[in-house]
This record gives structure tokens, C-alpha cells and sequence, in this order.
């Protein structure tokens, strides 16, 4: 007689638990507090397959159970992408579970890490407060397709269910979050492309349709006019990206030029193809991307900070202003690696450690400090001069005692309290303010 279900073998990757005290002798369907004390709730999107989550301390796991064989793929998938440094959930391990009648007697569970301060399209949708990021939502899709395109990567189903979105500094960054159905090659062909934008446009579609009949969508996201608008904006920035240059042997600023341009998209330009064309007194100019990262890279390796994209850009605005500053005060140049040191050192951490005396501790720093940032702004903007960052960070604090912004002030011990389940809606995120009035 085959045994029942149960735990066969587990796979897991360095410095997660062993999740061993996990009831793994049950379907994830049945897991409960009772049997499962670790389980916690979560906004989520919409799922084919049983997928749950567990709480170990300030760590959230997300395991999911699919036959062996798709379970194995999407191991696979999701460490391609890791590999790839692209966009996506990061996989933690794959269980093999004991379960007489499935198919080889066997299913699996694949656990993922909990994308932290993630934001399943139906919160924005849902929730008072988001309205702003709705819209950007279209940006940061279209992104997300050009990154993994440009990275090798085909979808095979891009849905708003299968994207995650983190806000970003008044944008949003998108991460995929679902790939049984994916394959990575060397570098995809257009007919490739194209069959993922197709994809993309039934299911972002279908996905809105579904939605409009339970809220009321914004005008600007019409259920048939977005998923075109999405493939357009993919399609623009996919021209721009691959876009040759003709250049004369004279022109070598032209070359800096392009590639500055690329930088401020936020892309890294690996290497730079020039191809002799004609008669020889032209040259065509191709840039090869490797990822959308530039500022991130960029400011991790001045600071060590960890941050989004937009964040990074406007963190390191901060930083070149300061050292624009010292250059002036001191008379003399002062290398940027100086000026990152002073600004973290004399802004960003004791602005943080004042914000989480008065509110809490963040879930998202970077986040939490280009709000102020832009907080700073707009008080700026209405007083009509520099009002300095000590009045923002006051001006802040007053803000979001008034109007608190949940999703992003979580106590580091106690993870997401107050979030529930299924409905994709928190009762915390519901009075979510926007970062400041001018939003
Ligand atoms: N690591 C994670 N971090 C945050 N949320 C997650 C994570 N993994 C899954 N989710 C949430 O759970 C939902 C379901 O996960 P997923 O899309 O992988 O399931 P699925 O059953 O394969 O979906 P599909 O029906 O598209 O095949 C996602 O939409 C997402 O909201
Ligand atoms: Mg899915």
C-alpha cells in the first residue's frame, strides 16, 4: 500500500528555513492556523493553482502546488531569470510531495520569496488612495515585457494577475511573478515577441473586463483600449532601444550622446557594435542593452543602498546636488564616491531614523525617502524657494499621521498586519494618501 501524503524530498537554496514544521501532509487548500500557525493572509491576484503563504518572523514565503512536472519547470524558469538578474519573484526551493493517485504518485509545491511591499493589480485597483498608480501600471507592464524580451525571456502568459507591482517613486515597477508556461532562449525572434504580445493583450483584456464588472475603471483604462496601449508603449521603447545610429568617422560625441540617452531611460549599454557602411566614410552604430538597472547599479555601488530604478535616479539627483554643493563650498572638485558618503551619512540615514521615530518603522525606505523627497518639492514649489529638507521631513510626519500610508510603514517584527485574504483588499491600504497633495 502506497503511504499517504507526505513529504518526499525538499530542495531548498542557502539561508531560508528549513520549513520542515510545515503540514505537508495536507493539501495547501486544507492548510489552516490551526494546523498552520505560520500562515498568514495577503493581497493577491487570481490563481488556477493552490498557492498560500507563510510567515517566518519578518520573512513571507509563497508555496504553490502544481503537478511534478510544471512545478519543475517553473524551478527552472524562475532561476533563469534570477541568473538573468530579471524581474521576478526569486525561488527558494521545490518540494516533492507524496500524493497516491497524482500522476508518478507525486506533486509539487514550489516556494518562492514574498516580493516585499508588492501590490497585486486588484489592491490598485481597489483601493482609494492608488488611484494615481493605476495609469502607470501601463508603463511599467510594458517595461517589464521589453526587459525580459531584451533578456531572452518568453512569457507565454502575461496577465495582470501574473504581475507583481512595487511602487516606485511615484511609478511603478513591475515583476512577473508566474512562469510554467515560459521558456528562455539566447535572444528571442520576432515572431516570438510578437506571439507574447498577443498573449498579453487577450489576457490584459480579459483580466480588465472581469474587473469592470465589479469596479468602475478609470476613463483612461478603457477595457479594449489598454493592452494595445501597453503593446504601443512596449513597441516605442523597443525602437528606441534597438535603434541604429549612422554616424561619420567625426562624430565619435554622437556615440556618448546615445549612450547618455539610454542611461536616462535607465538602461545599460553592454557594448557598442560599429559597423563600417557604404564607401567606408559612414558608420552604423548598434548598442546592446544588458538591463534597465543603470541608476541602481549606480547608486548600490556608491552607497550600498538597495533601491528600485526611479528611486535610484532621484537618490542620486540628492547626491550629485550635494556634491555640486561641496565642490562650491570647499573650492575644489569633490568626487561623487565623497559626496554619496556625506548625503548618507548626514541626510538619508538620519532622516530615516527621525521618520521612524515619529512613524514607525518603513518597509521600503528608499520609497518612504523619495516621498519626503517629493514632499520637499512641493512645499518648495508653493513657497518658492528651497524650503530645505528638515521643513519636508515635519511637513511629512504631519501628512501621514493625518492620512497614514500603511502598505509602506510595517513593523519589521510583525509582518503586514492587518492584511487580508482573497479579496485582494487590505482594510490598511484603504485610506492610503498619496505621497503629497500635489498627486
Ligand atoms: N512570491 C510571491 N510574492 C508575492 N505574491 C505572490 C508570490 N507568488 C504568488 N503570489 C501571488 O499569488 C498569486 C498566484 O500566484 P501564481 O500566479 O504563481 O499562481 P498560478 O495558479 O500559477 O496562476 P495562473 O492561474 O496564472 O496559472 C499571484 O497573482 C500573486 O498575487
Ligand atoms: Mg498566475
Amino acid at each position: 500500500m502506497t503511504p499517504p501524503r507526505g513529504l518526499n524530498a525538499l530542495h531548498l537554496h542557502q539561508g531560508h528555513p528549513d520549513f520542515l514544521d510545515l503540514p505537508w501532509y495536507l493539501p495547501l487548500e486544507e492548510w489552516r492556523l490551526e494546523v498552520c500557525p505560520r500562515l498568514v493572509e495577503v493581497p493577491r491576484g487570481l490563481s488556477r493553482h493552490p498557492v498560500v503563504f507563510v510567515s517566518y518572523g519578518a520573512h513571507i514565503y509563497a508555496l504553490k502546488e502544481l503537478p511534478l512536472s510544471v512545478g519543475r519547470r517553473e524551478y527552472e524558469m524562475l532561476r533563469g531569470l534570477e541568473e538573468r538578474h530579471l524581474p521576478a519573484v526569486t525561488v527558494v526551493g521545490l518540494a516533492r510531495v507524496r500524493v497516491p493517485g497524482e500522476p508518478g504518485d507525486e506533486v509539487a509545491i514550489l516556494l518562492t520569496q514574498y516580493l516585499p511591499s508588492s501590490l497585486p493589480y486588484r489592491v490598485l485597483f481597489m483601493n482609494k488612495g492608488l488611484e494615481r498608480y493605476r495609469e502607470r501600471l501601463l508603463d511599467s507592464m510594458a517595461s517589464l515585457l521589453v526587459r525580459l524580451h531584451l533578456g531572452g525571456f518568453f512569457w507565454g502568459d502575461c496577465s495582470l494577475s501574473n504581475v507583481l507591482f512595487r511602487r516606485d517613486a511615484g511609478e511603478l515597477q513591475a515583476y512577473a511573478v508566474d512562469a510554467e508556461t515560459s521558456e528562455l532562449h539566447p535572444k528571442l525572434s520576432d515572431g516570438q515577441r510578437e506571439l507574447d504580445l498577443l498573449i498579453m493583450e487577450e489576457n490584459v483584456t480579459g483580466g480588465l473586463a472581469d474587473l469592470a464588472a465589479m469596479v468602475e475603471l478609470p476613463p483612461t483604462l478603457d477595457v479594449y483600449a489598454t493592452a494595445p496601449s501597453i503593446r504601443q508603449r512596449y513597441e516605442r521603447l523597443w525602437a528606441e532601444i534597438n535603434k541604429e545610429l549612422i554616424l561619420t568617422p567625426g562624430e565619435s560625441y554622437r556615440i556618448h550622446e546615445r549612450i547618455r540617452a539610454l542611461n536616462e531611460l535607465g538602461f545599460s549599454v553592454g557594448e557598442v557594435d560599429l559597423v563600417a557602411s557604404g564607401d567606408g566614410s559612414q558608420l552604423r552604430m548598434r548598442t546592446i542593452v544588458t538591463d534597465r538597472e543603470y541608476h541602481r547599479h549606480q547608486l548600490h555601488n556608491l552607497t550600498g543602498l538597495v533601491a528600485e530604478e526611479r528611486q535610484a535616479a532621484l537618490l542620486l539627483n540628492e547626491v550629485r546636488e550635494l556634491k555640486a554643493t561641496l565642490t562650491r563650498e570647499m573650492n575644489r572638485s569633490v568626487p561623487l564616491s565623497v559626496a554619496a558618503f556625506r548625503w548618507l551619512d548626514e541626510r538619508f540615514r538620519p532622516t530615516l531614523n527621525k521618520l521612524e521615530r515619529e512613524l514607525g518603522p518603513a518597509a521600503d525606505e528608499a520609497e518612504l525617502y523619495c516621498q519626503v523627497l517629493e514632499h520637499k518639492w512641493f512645499l518648495s514649489e508653493r513657497a518658492k524657494r528651497d524650503v530645505g529638507l528638515e521643513v519636508a521631513v515635519k511637513g511629512y510626519v504631519t501628512l501621514r499621521r493625518e492620512q497614514p500610508a500603511p502598505a509602506l510603514l510595517r513593523s519589521a517584527t510583525e509582518p503586514l498586519p492587518g492584511v487580508v485574504a482573497n479579496t485582494g483588499t487590505s482594510p490598511t491600504d484603504k485610506q492610503e494618501a498619496p505621497s503629497s497633495e500635489r498627486s
